[in-house]
């Protein structure tokens, strides 16, 4: 077993039959962190669960006719499988229902009670259902409306017992004091720290007005309140007060409780109160993460189908909805949600940067080296700042995920993965193949191959599945995950002579309505999409019979011919790359088959007007096989083809 342990927490979620795409986000979060930290070779006990009682899941049990068990039992599995659709590797599912937590949450309670911390009074405020929280007559104001979320709050006036929270006022002051990283980012911190100041009063920590919760164990007519029982499950899971505490032993405190930033004062004042009138140590860190919000509101159940998580992994899927939260919601901030910011995500940074690297490099690799990853010879050109790039992304990533900064953390891989399409476009590695210069070539293969072994291994915490594609495609056995964070800190750890495979592209671009840009004619490879087209599109392509009028070689290259085509009595020159598979001669009179209404582009500066279409395999003799579309029957040129 690893010598260092790291403990880590999300909430215990709500029993709410539509979780949302932003509720994703806290355990989303949480499982970068802890594959991170298993990648850098902790013993990580990661934790999540459900909140299950309280009087609102009581009402709407009441409302679906059933008991509130009935009620939650199939929610609870619905939010299970909603973790597996996303690749959520919890080491342990805590339910605030289940016998080991009630136990647990009695004696603590019991515990409290004995040393003087609980006492019982006469309760009377207002209370927020949604929110399961008690507030005065001054905070509630006038209007009697919840602070956090301003529904109507419900006056309660009952027997209850509360919790001594005046009492540790000071000594929570001065613990915060003393460890100002608890709280995480800062501004939650002081926000805090000045609600604190303000006074703490005694929390109510009973009800008697519902059934549906833990009862008090000497006092059964009163159950325990929500909080109490829920921030409980943090230790009551690791086994606290039960006949085997070896867990709690071993993990606590926590490391970091993940929080969204509407629950960070639960778990930064009555949380550490608790623990403390308990005698035990205090958690290392609560850090309160922003909001994935719509734009033009707050994300919500009603705005319905559009933030389906299942919804949105089955037409996207896990990568990229894992992507686009880690993203998309920088350090402690708000971020967005729109499915065309979601798509922006995917096809900029996943189709287009990513995918693209991979796929151009196997294909290239497959060209020039039959698919082998070949010896790399002396360092030349950009090579050295490309490596630098990827010591850099390694260093940052790192330095990133100490500081819990996630989508900081993808922005510095995807410096090195930017750098290295540019260095694609630096260094031409098709220039180096016409000029046959091998050994150059061999480096630069070399290099673009590695940086995909190290992104593949960088990449492990966030995404669940491109890493292994990546490594398979690379050749490469076993996973990235087993071979740790520090094989992405070392350059040159992939061996020459690597068979890779290229496979099917990571990650296909969603097409937009909007009428996507042509992409140029050159000689680099891009991906293919894998969606369909409608006909509207495909009927934008204008295909034509063109007759070749006359073909010679363009001067210094292999490859390129220049032709000059009819197409009926328009007259038009084209360049092609067909010149290891047909010689001039032979191309003269026939009936081909051209994409007519292609932007010009400049090849080897020749203009070309239009495309001819050809047939081919990839592979690495594959500019030898090329063979051209043509009629079957005698037709005039001009033809349109549909
Ligand atoms: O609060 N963006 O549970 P919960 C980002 N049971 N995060 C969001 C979000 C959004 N739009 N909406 C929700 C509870 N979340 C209690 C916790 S812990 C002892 C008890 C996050 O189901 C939210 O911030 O309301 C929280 O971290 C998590 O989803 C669960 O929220
Ligand atoms: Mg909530």
């Amino acid at each position: 077993m690893a010598e260092k342990t790291f403990y880590l927490t999300t909430p215990i979620y709500y029993p709410s039959d539509k979780l949302h795409i932003g509720h994703a986000y806290t355990t989303v979060a949480a499982d970068a962190l802890a594959r991170f930290k298993r990648h850098q070779g902790y013993d990580v006990m990661f934790l999540t669960g459900t909140d299950e009682h309280g009087q609102k899941i009581e009402r709407i049990a009441k409302e679906h006719g059933v008991t509130p068990i009935e009620y939650v039992d199939k929610i609870v599995a619905g939010i299970k499988e909603l973790w597996k659709i996303l690749d959520i590797s919890y080491d342990d599912f805590i339910r605030t229902t289940e016998e080991r937590h009630v136990k647990a949450v009695q004696t603590i309670f019991q515990r409290l009670y004995d040393r003087g911390d609980i006492y019982k009074a006469e309760y009377s405020g207002w209370y927020c259902v949604p929110c399961e929280t008690f507030w005065t007559e001054r905070q509630a104001g006038a209007e009697h409306i919840c602070p956090d979320c301003g529904r109507p709050v419900e006056l309660v006036k009952e027997e209850s017992y509360f919790f001594r929270l005046s009492k540790y006022a000071d000594r929570w002051l001065k613990f915060i004091e003393e460890n100002p990283d608890f709280i995480q980012p800062p501004s939650r911190r002081n926000e805090m720290i000045s609600f604190v100041k303000q006074g703490l009063e005694d929390l109510c920590v009973s009800r008697t007005t519902f059934d549906w919760g833990i009862p008090v164990p000497w006092d059964p007519k009163h159950v325990i309140y929500v909080w109490i029982d829920a921030l409980s499950n943090y230790i009551t899971a690791l086994g606290y007060a039960s006949a085997d505490e070896s867990k709690f032993h071993r993990y606590w405190p926590a490391d970091l409780h993940l929080v969204g930033k509407e629950i960070v004062r639960f778990h930064t004042i009555i949380w550490p109160i608790m623990l403390m009138a308990l005698d035990l140590p205090l958690p290392k860190k609560v850090f309160g993460h922003g909001w994935l919000v719509l734009e033009g509101g707050k994300m919500s159940k009603s705005k319905g189908n559009v933030v389906d998580p299942v919804l949105l992994v089955d037409k996207y899927g896990v990568d990229a909805i894992r992507y686009f939260l880690l993203r998309e919601i920088p350090f402690g901030a708000d971020g967005f949600y729109s499915e065309e910011a979601l798509v922006k995500r995917i096809n900029s940074d996943l189709a287009n940067d990513l995918g693209n690297l991979l796929y151009r490099t196997l294909t290239m690799l497959e060209k020039y080296f039959g698919g082998r990853v070949p010896a790399p010879g002396p360092e030349e050109g950009p090579d050295a700042d490309l490596k630098r790039v990827a010591q850099e992304a390694g260093a940052n990533a790192e330095a990133a995920m100490d500081r819990l900064e996630i989508s900081a953390a993808l922005e510095a891989i995807w410096e090195l993965v930017k750098r290295a399409n540019k260095y694609i476009d630096e260094v031409a590695p098709w220039s180096l193949a016409r000029e046959q210069k091998n050994e150059r070539l061999a480096t630069v293969m070399y290099n673009l191959a590695e940086v995909l072994r190290t992104v593949a291994v960088m990449l492990v915490p966030y995404l669940t599945r491109a890493p292994q594609a990546i490594w398979e495609q690379l050749g490469l056995a076993g996973s990235p995950a087993e071979v740790g964070w520090q094989a992405a800190r070392q350059w040159g750890l992939l061996t020459p002579g690597t068979q890779t495979r290229r496979g099917a592209p990571l990650f296909p671009r969603i097409e937009v309505k909007k009428r996507e840009e042509k992409s140029e004619v050159s000689e680099e490879v891009k991906a293919p999409t894998q969606e369909k087209i409608s006909i509207e599109q495909f009927a934008q392509v204008e295909l034509k019979v063109a007759e070749v009028l006359a073909a010679e070689r363009v001067p210094k290259s292999k490859k390129l011919i220049r032709l000059e085509i009819a197409l009926g009595e328009e007259r038009r020159q084209i360049v092609a790359g067909i010149g290891k598979s047909y010689t001039p001669e032979e191309l003269v009179g026939k009936k081909i088959v051209v994409v007519a209404n292609l932007k010009p582009a400049k090849l080897m500066g020749y203009e070309s007007n239009g495309m001819l279409l050809a047939a081919s395999l990839p592979g690495e003799d594959e500019e030898e096989h090329i063979s051209l579309l043509t009629v079957d029957r005698d037709i005039r040129s001009g033809a349109r083809i549909r």
